[in-house]
């Protein structure tokens, strides 16, 4: 039977944290180790330029995507993992489909009406700050998936609106040229799917709330103590499906130390006590990957040729399949 497509982007705005982890990495990793999927991951950096305008700073998050996956464990001869920017064919079919994208649909986009609302409750101008890559975000996104004839895209909650607006435009395509583009299915991981920050609102590079995944153990320790808790007592019994300390627990943690840290909840059990405890069991988890990282970050030249041999891979593919597109458009 021929292998399903999984294809996911990270963008590359920053530092990857636990939230990124848990809610996008994590799935798609243990996607990538079932031998039914053939895995497509990506690290999207002109998305990231719509925000990312400083060379160096671009070049460094962008190795900083590849070392955290590839320090999780991805392995490059398995997957085809590669950096969007080395696979020029998807900019190409970004402009085809965006000729077939009605611009009502970009204006209901839910990233571009949150920042025509932040302008108007600000008083400025709708478009203020507003650049077009920001605006046809979408656009490239549908790229992205289309152009790999994508079955499945592992994301969060916040990016289905995009998967959908893929398929709409991949139907609009589809009903002027013909059966073309192959309609692609979101998977999001429901108990999962908003890690929440220190904040208690959802972990964000935006909101300045995250935990990275690959901080010095010192500076783990701290964040972890900074994670917001309620007032109840050491003693009074608590729930877990209520707190986000369990919830981040429960994705580093073996099956008997879940099963162990409920009990303690159920029993009543103070918070630095869990705090202390999720410390130990992440850093345990972690200490591998982040030598691993460290190792990667120090040797970007590994990494490029890496992402290379991954865009060949990756560029094969795209090509055969946008010559099929082109014919279809008379081009
Ligand atoms: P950020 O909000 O920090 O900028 P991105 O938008 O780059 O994160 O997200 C990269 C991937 O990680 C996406 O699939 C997104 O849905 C997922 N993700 C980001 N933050 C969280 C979170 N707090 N909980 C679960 N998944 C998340
Ligand atoms: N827009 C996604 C995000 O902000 C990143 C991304 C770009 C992506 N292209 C993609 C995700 C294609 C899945 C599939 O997180």
């Amino acid at each position: 039977m021929e292998k399903k497509i999984v294809l996911t982007g990270i963008k590359s705005t920053g530092r990857p944290h636990i939230g990124n982890y848990i809610g996008a990495i994590k799935p798609a990793l243990q996607l990538a180790e079932n031998d039914a999927y053939s895995p497509y991951y990506f690290i999207a950096d002109y998305h990231s330029l719509t925000t990312v305008q400083h060379a160096n700073q671009f070049k460094d998050y962008v190795y900083g995507i590849a070392a955290t996956w590839l320090a999780l464990g991805l392995d490059p001869e398995k997957s085809t993992f590669y950096r969007q920017a080395d696979v020029p064919e998807v900019l190409e079919l970004a402009w085809i489909l965006s000729c077939l994208t009605p611009k009502g649909l970009m204006n209901r986009a839910h990233a571009y009406k949150g920042l025509i609302e932040e302008n108007r409750q600000n008083g400025l101008e709708q478009d203020s700050g507003i650049n077009m890559g920001v605006f046809t975000y979408p656009i490239l996104m549908a790229a992205d998936i289309l152009l790999f004839q994508s079955d499945i895209v592992p994301v969060g909650k916040d990016q289905i609106q995009h998967v959908e607006i893929a398929r709409d435009i991949a139907g609009h395509f589809n009903h002027i040229y013909g059966e073309t583009f192959k309609m692609p299915e979101y998977k999001v991981d429901e108990a999962t799917s908003v890690v929440p920050g220190l904040d208690g609102r959802k972990m964000s590079k935006s909101y300045n709330n995250t935990i990275p995944l690959f901080n010095e153990e010192k500076e783990l320790e701290k964040l972890i103590k900074r994670i917001e808790t309620d007032s109840s007592l050491p003693e009074d019994p608590k729930d877990p499906a209520l707190s986000s300390l369990f919830l981040i627990y429960k994705e580093f943690a073996s099956e008997a130390q879940v099963k162990r840290m409920r009990e303690r909840y159920e029993n009543g059990v103070g918070w630095g006590e869990v705090k202390k405890e999720l410390f130990h069991v992440m850093n345990a988890y972690l200490e591998t990957p982040r030598q691993r990282y460290i190792e990667l970050m120090n040797n970007p030249k590994k990494m490029d040729e890496i992402l290379l041999h991954g865009a060949e891979k990756a560029r094969r593919r795209a090509r055969t399949f946008l010559e099929e597109v082109k014919e279809k458009i008379g081009c």
